[in-house]
């Protein structure tokens, strides 16, 4: 059999098995699936928490983008994952006497003139590392929704706070951006119950895999619980199911991060309520078949 026939007869087999995926909606108790949302935005065709990976993402027809947000020297809230400007910029080029680079010891103006595009490929230099202002301005701007997270906290004090005020500042926390557009994520438990005693109409997920005994400690300020998919099983996504969040609706699992059809079906069936991905239009094909 040829190699195209092959693809197209294992496509129709992977539609064919989302069809029959035992879906399980905490919100509504309908067939919704997994939400699929774009880590880093796009990050497999474009610089990860760029604009431009926000802009494919939408490009692709994806309504949900993650990202990072950490804050520089001067206090401008920025996007970028590392701690370091070095992997995603030419900082070591542009400062090549400060290292180690990290993002809490440079101005915003001195971040603005890194090329975050470059390392990615030709085509994308001159991409920035965008401030958060910008960054949500974008997001709103393509009408998408936004997994944002808090990175680092420990290294940024007092950064919930200036997170929400931004966030009000932009128009995200009106009734309408906070029932169905943000969600607030982040591996570190005190920051998010922070977040939550803020601002307790912000939705709020926790990653990373608490015991499932211990999951009742997290039910009175995260909304979601969002493990690795290395971790991940069916019964643990039940017993996140089974406990009511600060909002009192069952609380959700989003898995990160599946890059393939045979691990997003896997999760899907564990009836995950997303699926954090650096390749949607993949996990977006394999779940909805389009
Ligand atoms: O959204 C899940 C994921 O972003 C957490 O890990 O390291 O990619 O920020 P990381
Ligand atoms: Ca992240």
């Amino acid at each position: 059999m040829h190699a195209r026939a092959v693809a197209a007869t294992t496509t129709a087999l992977l539609g064919a098995i989302a069809l029959l995926l035992p879906v399980h909606d905490a919100r509504a108790g309908s067939t919704a699936r997994p939400s699929v949302i774009a880590h880093r935005g796009a990050s497999a065709y474009a610089p990860e928490n760029t604009l431009s990976a926000v802009d494919e993402a939408a490009a692709l027809g994806i309504l949900w983008v993650e990202n990072d947000v950490q804050r520089t020297k001067d206090g401008e809230l920025v996007v970028i994952h590392d701690d370091s400007l070095r992997r995603t910029t030419d900082a070591e080029e542009v400062f090549p006497d400060r290292a180690p680079w990290k993002v809490k010891d440079f101005t915003a103006a001195e971040i603005a003139r890194l090329d975050a595009g470059s390392w990615f490929g030709a085509a994308y230099a001159g991409a920035r590392v965008p401030t958060l202002t910008a960054y949500v301005d974008r997001v709103e701007h393509n009408h998408q929704k936004l997994l944002l997270e808090i990175k680092n906290p420990e290294l940024y004090p007092g950064i919930e706070q200036q997170t929400l005020k931004l966030l009000g500042n932009e128009g995200w926390l009106d009734q309408r951006h906070l029932v169905g557009r943000l969600i607030v994520q982040s591996f570190s438990a005190g920051s998010l119950r922070t977040v939550h005693d803020l601002k307790p109409g912000v939705r709020t997920g926790l990653l990373g895999k608490p015991a499932a005994a211990d999951l009742p400690d997290y039910a009175g300020f995260a909304d979601l619980i969002n493990p690795s998919v290395a971790s991940l099983s069916r019964d643990y996504v039940s017993a996140v199911h089974a406990l009511t969040g600060p909002h009192g609706k069952p609380m959700e699992v989003f898995a990160w991060t599946v890059d393939d059809a045979p691990t997003a079906l896997t999760v899907a069936g564990y009836g995950v309520d997303g699926v954090i991905t650096n390749r949607p239009d993949v996990v977006r094909r394999t779940l909805y078949w389009y």
